[in-house]
């Protein structure tokens, strides 16, 4: 993949959809302090790095464990991606889990994607982490917390937890919600 991508033969691949992405796009746009949990090849990090404010920075946190003598290749498709974009400039990369890197993410964020780990448990830790940053007037996107119409099957433990723990928290309003991505405005 990562030579089929270095050659032009090869598009970094999501799970995130187009419409999903411009979801992001519009709720990134003229933000300053991004954190991505889950960047993978970097398809939504572009989308949203580019939205941001000229000035804006997005962190991204994925673990793309290296291989013994060479880095994951996810990693190198994803910097070349974020490269051939022109926002590498804006984006610094945080390599480990949300929970082993969160000392070293920024301590206030106006804008965070939830995109890493589904399970129940994984969503509890990375929405503590967003509680932790997220300044009011700020806001969060948590993929795969709904299930799409279309994909009965896709069901994680993510799901459950936004519906028992997040959906109704009184410091945060739903502003909106496109396919499995549920984003919430923080209020107070
Ligand atoms: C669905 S992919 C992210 C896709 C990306 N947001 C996009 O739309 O282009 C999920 C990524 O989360 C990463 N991941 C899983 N658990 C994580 C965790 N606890 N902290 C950070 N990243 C995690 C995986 O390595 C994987 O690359």
């Amino acid at each position: 993949m990562n030579v089929l991508h270095a050659a032009h033969l090869y598009r970094a691949y999501s799970q995130t959809i187009a419409a999903e992405l411009e979801c992001l796009r519009k709720q990134a746009s003229g933000r300053k302090a991004a954190l991505e949990i889950g960047t993978h090849m970097g398809v939504s990090a572009g989308v949203i790095a580019g939205a941001l404010a000229e000035d804006g920075k997005l962190v991204c946190v994925d673990p793309w464990e290296s291989l013994p003598g060479k880095e994951h290749p996810c990693f190198s498709i994803c910097r070349r991606e974020l490269g051939r974009q022109g926002v590498l400039a804006k984006i610094e990369f945080l390599k480990g889990f949300s929970h082993e890197v969160e000392n070293d993410m920024p301590q206030q964020c106006d804008f965070v994607f939830v995109d890493g780990d589904h399970s129940y448990s994984g969503l509890e830790t990375d929405w503590g982490i967003t509680l932790r940053r997220l300044v009011p007037g700020g806001v969060v996107c948590l993929h795969d917390t709904t299930v799409p119409p279309n994909q009965p099957h896709r069901n994680p433990g993510s799901v459950a937890y936004f519906n028992e723990a997040i959906k109704q928290h009184s410091s945060f309003e739903w502003i909106d919600g496109c396919h499995s991505l549920n984003v919430l405005r923080r209020i107070a």
